[in-house]
């Protein structure tokens, strides 16, 4: 993560796009989102079209009503999860000489149906809500050594000290990954986070460095398969071929960026929230049943990723013009304030009934849900039985970081 994200070059808006549909907003390093985090997100759900164009970060459409983004995400037929189809990464992959390294491909994100289908399937067993029982009890006792760890200090940087290390060790232990890594993983990732290199070029090398530091456990496991993630998908076929060490690698640097970065975020605008409502603190200590309701509220109110989309084809969608090729940002963020969806959405209320699209929508939706609710509600449940009330340092005002996952860059606790 970042603060060196500078609000980028506006361009010109192209012909076919209507004055009224240009709203300014810079995703990454708009000032109001890293000064105000999720009330500039407010702001814009007020002012700005539910679909609309800005000319920051080279042009490209942002999709901010709610039921614009639930239509957007479940139409694959219009709107691509990869800039490029997966017969032309195959044509790609053919050309490139035998010894070249592959590009690394997160799998399955950026796929569309039908190849998104058959490649999903591996990883929904793997990380089904059984699977994820099973290793509520190791979450439990990692999230209860740290915040005991740093419990007689009075107070900890919230981020680094916790919201961070949590996800990878678990990360690691799903995976089969050896503890030892932990060092080193925890270096890949704030590397990932501190990058906003996305030129291909770069992004393929931090991916690679990733599959790096994997290979030699996932070598191990097509032989000697273990009760793990990685062993689960060396079982997997695709159109009747086995698995490659590609595609492995593919699933696992897929993981490593949907997984930590996520976690990470959501726990420190959780922490956040508690951190500045005293009282439902104290509602949540004398009812820890009503956790995972407030995790839900937590998840809705301050809805923090937002997925891309591609336009498959020139054509109107929702009275709007769109161009093939032209890029379309998914605010999350925005389609959970829609009062359209949500009576009063800035009222953080444990008794809604309405449903979040934080984990996204549509066959994309997100497979590590199951796991990230049981990170969050142990980490709060945790929280709140083993600390005193705790609260914002006030020598450190919170900034945010803008980009795909929006999120604390510090959170100074004391308690
Ligand atoms: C609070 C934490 C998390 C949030 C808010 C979140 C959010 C999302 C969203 C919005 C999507 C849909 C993307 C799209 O439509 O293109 C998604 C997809 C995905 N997420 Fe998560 N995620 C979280 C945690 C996790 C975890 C812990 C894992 C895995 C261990 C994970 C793995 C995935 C995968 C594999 C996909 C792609 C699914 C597909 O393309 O079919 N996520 N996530």
């Amino acid at each position: 993560m970042s603060n060196a994200a500078q609000l980028s070059p506006a361009v010109d808006k192209p012909d076919h796009v209507a004055d009224d549909l240009v709203y300014d907003f810079d995703f990454y390093a708009d000032p109001g989102l890293i000064e105000r985090g999720h009330a500039r997100a407010v702001e814009v759900s007020k002012e700005a079209p539910p679909i609309f164009w800005t000319p920051r970060q080279g042009g490209h459409w942002i999709i901010r009503g709610h039921k614009a983004v639930f239509d957007v995400s479940r139409d694959t037929d219009k709107f691509s999860n990869g800039p490029i189809s997966y017969e032309e990464l195959q044509e790609i992959l053919k050309s490139l000489p035998e010894d070249y390294p592959k590009p690394l491909i997160p799998t399955p994100i950026t796929l569309d149906p039908p190849h998104h289908t058959m490649f999903r399937l591996p990883l929904q067993r793997a990380f089904s809500p059984k699977a994820m029982k099973k290793i509520e009890g190791d979450i439990r006792t990692l999230a209860a050594d740290l915040i005991e760890k740093y419990k007689p200090q009075g107070g900890c940087e919230f981020m680094g000290s916790i919201a961070e290390p949590l996800p990878v060790t678990v990360f690691l232990k799903i995976f089969g990954l050896p503890i030892e890594k932990q060092d080193e993983y925890r270096a890949l990732v704030k590397e990932h986070l501190a990058n906003t290199d996305f030129e291909p070029s770069a992004v393929q090398e931090r991916l690679r460095k990733v599959a790096a530091v994997m290979h030699d456990t996932i070598m191990e496991r097509k032989d000697n398969p273990q009760d793990d993630v990685i062993s689960l998908l060396w079982s997997a076929e695709f159109d009747g071929q086995p698995a490659t060490i590609h595609d492995l690698e593919n699933y696992c640097v897929m993981i490593f960026v949907a997984g930590l970065d996520t976690v990470m975020n959501g726990m420190g605008i959780g922490a956040n929230h508690l951190a500045t409502h005293p009282e439902l603190q104290a509602e949540l200590r004398a009812n820890p049943d009503k956790v995972p309701a407030a995790t839900e509220e937590i998840l809705r109110r301050y809805t923090f990723t937002l997925p891309p989309r591609f336009v498959k084809e020139d054509m109107e969608f929702q009275g709007v013009t769109m161009k093939k090729g032209e890029k379309a940002v998914l605010l999350l963020p925005t389609a959970d304030l829609d009062p359209n969806e949500f009576d009063s959405p800035e009222e953080f209320n444990l008794a809604r009934e309405s449903v979040h699209i934080a984990f996204g929508a549509g066959p994309h939706r997100c497979l590590g849900s199951h796991l990230a609710r049981i990170e969050l509600n142990i980490l709060y449940e945790e929280m709140l039985a083993r600390l005193p009330e705790f609260r914002l340092n006030p020598d450190h005002p919170v900034q945010y970081h803008g980009g795909p996952v929006w999120g604390p860059e510090e959170l100074h606790l004391l308690w």
